[in-house]
């Protein structure tokens, strides 16, 4: 992984609850597939839900990314 990369990872999604770009991409590779189960997975709630269209962002580049692979 390179420099930037590791950056990115480490930057809030979240902030209400402190929830790492990695934590939520580590919920979706466990089977989150909605941003409630992210939450869940993260034993966190929604609170202002700004964060919920970057989740929901991130749940498509890794549904895109599947389906990509699975070509
Ligand atoms: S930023 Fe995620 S609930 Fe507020």
């Amino acid at each position: 992984m390179v420099k930037s990369e590791r950056a990115a990872q480490a930057m809030y999604v979240c902030n209400c609850n402190g929830l790492r770009e990695r934590e939520v991409r580590a919920a979706i590779a466990a089977g989150a597939d909605r941003p409630a189960k992210i939450f869940k997975a993260c034993d966190s709630a929604a609170q202002c839900a700004r964060c919920v269209c970057d989740m929901r962002k991130m749940l498509d580049e890794e549904r895109e990314a599947l389906r990509y692979a699975a070509e």
